[in-house]
């Protein structure tokens, strides 16, 4: 016979063992319907809210779950001790201050004021700086201005010269912008660059930083695929791009909700965006609109493919005769001859990319 006090303990045990069995049944039962949950957002979870602008920079996106990890688009983690731009309320009072909030105005709102219907000049094509250099360029991977000011004046291999700051903001305003540069002696070029003095003031020259520019995503074996692109583009990009790639213009029609991807509106073959790296890495990290490095969309080769179709349709034209004058600095995705070596044309504008750089290390080893 039981003495009363172990019946008691008895009770209790079979009621504690009763309800963990509960407890466990409830939890399978919530992870069955995430699971079921999330392999049908698989299928519709890029097909974000056409009007993803409006919530820039703060749009979230769910993990992939597992069978998005399959194909390659394994959530990664960024360094705890990563660069995180300086907070705001770290923007000095007064005019010094004014100057930087001016700044950033002008890169986040860019089309208003020198977009085709500018308040201060007509001199770019309506696209915003943001566009490319995410959130103001604090965006790891999404051309963060970290440390461009600790960088420069730089030595450019485009231009062949010592560079000031200046002449690099002047640039993406000719290419990426394709347009005229503002006269870099007035308040609007000071103040961009007070903003992005404020934004590098605590990195050092020199300084390695994780999440610069884009990511070098891994070389693909065969050349990259315009057509196999354009299926990509059919289904994750075009509806927040256009069926043409034109854009989106905001109710004011003073700028884009969601900018031109080629066509006249968009960058020139001479901008960054046109190098397909620079495109790729670019598109594998931010796109479609809400995609992080932490929780890539895309697989690699969906980037690769998705950028040679958009850089294979039509765009405006920059003579570039005089870009890259040392041959043997020019870049490997860079679309135009002459070369140093061999390759055609089209390849060092779709790849395969592994021979030239295998050909590029060749001519280096041999020199030294
Ligand atoms: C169409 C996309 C696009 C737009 C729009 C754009 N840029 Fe850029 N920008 C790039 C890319 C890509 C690079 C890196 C290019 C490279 O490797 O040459 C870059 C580089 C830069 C750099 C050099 C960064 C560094 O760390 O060296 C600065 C500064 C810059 N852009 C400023 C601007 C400003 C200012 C505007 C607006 C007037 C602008 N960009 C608009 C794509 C763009
Ligand atoms: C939900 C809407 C949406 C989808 C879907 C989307 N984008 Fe974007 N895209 C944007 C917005 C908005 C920006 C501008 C970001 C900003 O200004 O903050 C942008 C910017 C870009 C840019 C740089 C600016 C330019 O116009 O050249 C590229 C390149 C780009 N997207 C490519 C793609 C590709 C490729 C896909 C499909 C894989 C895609 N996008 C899917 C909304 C979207």
């Amino acid at each position: 016979m039981m003495q009363p006090e172990e019946e008691k303990e008895l009770v209790k045990t079979i009621v504690k063992v009763s309800r963990y069995t509960i407890y466990i049944t409830l939890i399978a039962v919530a992870c069955m319907a995430i699971t079921i949950v999330s392999l049908f957002n698989n299928g519709s979870g890029t097909t974000a809210s056409p009007k993803a602008n409006e919530g820039a920079a703060t749009t979230s996106v769910t993990a992939p779950s597992s069978p998005l990890a399959a194909a390659g688009t394994t959530p990664r983690a960024i360094p705890a001790d990563a660069w995180k731009a300086p907070d705001e309320s770290t923007i000095p009072a007064g005019k010094a201050g004014d100057m930087i909030r001016y700044g950033k105005e002008l890169l986040v709102h860019t089309s208003q004021y020198f977009g085709p219907q500018g308040s201060v000049a007509h001199i770019t094509n309506g696209m915003n700086c943001q566009n490319c250099h995410l959130a103001g360029g604090t965006k790891l991977f999404g051309n963060d201005y970290a440390g461009f000011i600790a960088s420069y004046p730089k030595m450019s291999g485009r231009s062949g010269k010592v560079e000031p700051a200046s002449e690099r903001i002047a640039e993406c305003f000719e290419r990426s912008l394709a347009g005229k540069v503002p006269d870099t002696s007035k308040k609007e070029i000071q103040s961009i660059l007070a903003y992005m003095k404020w934004i590098g003031k605590d990195v050092k020259k020199g300084q390695k930083l994780f999440g610069s520019a884009t990511e070098k995503l891994a070389f693909m074996d065969g050349a990259a695929d315009p057509i196999k692109g354009k299926a990509v583009f059919t289904m994750k990009c075009q509806s927040c791009h256009g069926n043409n790639g034109e854009g989106m213009l905001a109710a004011d029609k003073k700028s884009y909700t969601n900018p031109p991807l080629w066509g006249k509106h968009s960058y020139n073959d001479g901008a960054g965006m046109y190098r397909l790296t620079n495109l790729a890495g670019f598109v594998k990290n931010n796109m479609p609109f809400g995609a992080t490095y932490e929780s890539p969309q895309l697989t690699d080769e969906e980037a690769w493919n998705v950028a040679a179709f958009i850089n294979t349709q039509p765009r405006p034209h920059k003579d570039q005769h005089n870009d890259w004058k040392d041959l043997k600095k020019k870049p490997i995705d860079f679309p135009f001859g002459p070369y140093a070596d061999a390759f055609s044309e089209k390849q060092h504008k779709l790849g395969p990319f592994k021979p030239i750089k295998d050909a590029q290390k060749e001519l280096t080893v041999k020199k030294s």
